[in-house]
């Protein structure tokens, strides 16, 4: 599916993720600043952190409570934040736009 990425900065990158790796693997697969997913996907790092553009907050999934909780941990929370290795491509996914907070470049 195609992710949109979304720097702080403004630059927009526009990538085809497959379908079962997470938002996060999509961007540290190319190369794209601003999500490192240091922890690897273990939902113990909060380095993924991003914002799901408000078209997309109600097609993916709710966070599970891990998440929630390791959100803590993230630097300016919004009501849209999301940890982006919990996120995983699919078909619905098509187009999603995320943004990446400032404190991640
Ligand atoms: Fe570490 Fe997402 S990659 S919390």
């Amino acid at each position: 599916a195609k992710i949109i990425y979304i720097e702080h900065n403004g630059t927009r990158h526009e990538v085809e993720v497959k379908n079962g790796l997470s938002v996060m693997e999509g961007a540290v697969k190319n190369n794209i600043p601003g999500i490192d997913g240091d922890c690897g996907g273990a939902c113990a790092c909060a380095t993924c952190h991003v914002y799901v553009d408000d078209a997309w907050r109600d097609k993916v999934a709710a966070p599970e409570d891990l998440e929630t909780s390791m959100l803590e941990f993230a630097e300016s929370v919004e009501e849209s934040s999301r940890l982006s290795c919990q996120i995983v491509v699919s078909d619905a996914l098509d187009g999603l736009t995320v943004r990446m907070p400032e404190s991640q470049h």
